[in-house]
């Protein structure tokens, strides 16, 4: 088998299935970790040590001094929401010498954020429920080639590309009946941020390149999960940015020829943030039961998350749609509080069984899952175990089954958040 030099870690349901630990375990034998896509949307936890960090922006491998992180172009970063996350980082001790940022990433700004709200407010009772951070406004920048980027930031003439923008993005503020943004009031949030920022950007393609003709070893950490992706999601229920794995490619400028595998993140039931169709909700005690064992709460926004079943109509496509032949199964510890374990393995659309996920929205809404059950290990700890064999026998029917129908290989099993609650099946990386 072809060693793996280039890994891309992606999320395959609707985001927070544990890519930052995942991430932040595999950046120990990584040489290089890349963000690709999306900005600070994302929260990603990672706790070891008794430690617990909320990632936005930064990959998950910045606790290692000696691993480069880097956000790559693909991203839309917002300088002040940045500045605030790696002063977070040196107050707990990190040098963050080993942080490179793009200078091709798209600026998410003041007028970003303001527009994402206000967008939002007239979209009544279709609003996204977007994490309001600017995302989708600076990426409709980017494809529409008038948003700034990190190169513009550290520009010399950055005060004035600043106002001529923000003049120009008042007209649109004031157009949705928002408050136009003070240039004066926010200039110097800008420039400040820009002090912390700018000894960090570089140019990261060459830069990526030439770790890759080192014989380094890449791994590239998603954001957002599959059915957030912009072209495979639940449109118009998605973020902005191409989540899939092969986003990593225009998002970091490694070629294609360059990634030689993906691990697909998967939560051991569903979980989704926000509007848009689901078809495994449920909504009973066990959900809030759930809720509250896993926390499942928004990283960022704190927004309660919804939950559902595990749904291997929506994982098959997401398989497909990212190739992943392995696989990551999180939060497996949190099963053993329930009786019985159902997973989805059809949908029904008006009186027929289907298996695959309708496009329409209208179709979506409609579908009823059909779902095969399987008994729990109910009140067995398994929080401590350290290898597959010692999982009781219902957990590895659950992983048996989830591997047959989605053709792949669980080699990761999480059972539980710290960094050590992690069974390795097989090493891939
Ligand atoms: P990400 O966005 O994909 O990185 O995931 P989040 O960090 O937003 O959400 C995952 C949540 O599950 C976090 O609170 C993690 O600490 C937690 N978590 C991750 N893996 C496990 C696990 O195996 N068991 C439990 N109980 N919690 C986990
Ligand atoms: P991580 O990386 C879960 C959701 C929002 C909303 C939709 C669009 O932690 O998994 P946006 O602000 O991106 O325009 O919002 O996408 N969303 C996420 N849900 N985890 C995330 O990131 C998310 N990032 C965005 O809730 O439904
Ligand atoms: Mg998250």
């Amino acid at each position: 088998m072809e060693e793996i030099k280039g890994l891309v870690v992606v999320g395959s349901q609707w985001g927070d299935e544990g890519k930052g630990k995942v991430a932040n375990y595999l950046a120990k034998k990584a040489d290089v970790i890349v963000r690709y896509q999306g900005g600070d949307n994302a929260g990603h936890t990672v706790k070891f040590e008794g430690k617990e960090y909320h990632l936005r922006s930064i990959p998950s491998g910045i606790f290692y001094e000696d691993k480069i992180n880097i956000m790559g172009n693909g991203m839309v970063i917002n300088p002040l929401s940045l500045a605030k996350e790696m002063k977070e980082l040196l107050d707990a001790g990190y040098t963050l010498n080993n942080l490179v940022i793009s200078s091709r990433a798209t600026l998410d700004m003041s007028y970003d954020i303001e527009l994402d709200g206000l967008k939002e407010s007239k979209l009544k009772d279709k609003f996204i429920g977007t994490t309001k951070k600017g995302i989708g406004p600076s990426y409709t920048d980017k494809a529409e080639r008038s948003s700034l980027r990190m190169c513009d930031f550290l520009d010399e003439d950055f005060e004035t590309i600043y106002k001529n923008k923000l003049e120009e993005k008042n007209q649109l503020i004031e157009f949705y009946g928002g408050n136009k943004i003070s240039y004066e009031d926010t200039i110097a949030f800008y420039l400040e941020a820009k002090k912390l920022i700018a000894p960090h950007v570089k140019e990261t393609v060459s830069f990526i390149h030439n770790l890759r003709e080192e014989n380094k070893k890449i791994l590239f950490e998603g954001a957002q999960g599959t059915m957030l992706d912009i072209d495979f999601g639940t449109f118009p229920y998605v973020t902005s940015s191409s989540v899939n794995a092969g986003g990593a490619i225009p998002g970091s400028g490694i070629g294609l020829g360059y990634v030689n595998d993906c691990l697909g993140i998967i939560k051991a039931y569903t979980t989704r943030v926000g509007e848009g169709p689901f078809v495994t909700e449920f909504f009973d005690e066990k959900a809030d039961m759930i809720r509250e064992i896993a926390h499942e709460y928004g990283v960022n926004t704190h927004r309660p998350r919804r939950i559902g079943w595990l749904d291997l109509v929506q994982l098959k496509y997401s398989q497909s749609v990212n190739g992943f032949k392995y696989g990551a199964l999180m939060l497996l510890d949190v099963l053993s509080s329930l009786d019985e374990i159902k997973v989805c393995t059809n949908y029904e659309l008006d009186g027929k069984v289907i298996d695959y996920l309708p496009v329409s929205l209208k179709e979506q809404y409609r579908a009823k899952p059909i779902y095969k059950s399987f008994k729990s290990f109910k009140g067995v700890d398994i929080s401590k175990m350290k290898t597959y064999e010692e999982l009781p026998l219902e957990a590895k029917e659950y992983i048996k089954f989830i591997e047959g129908y989605l053709k792949i290989k669980i080699v990761i099993i999480s059972v539980g958040p710290a960094k050590e609650e992690t069974i390795i099946k097989e090493e891939i990386f």
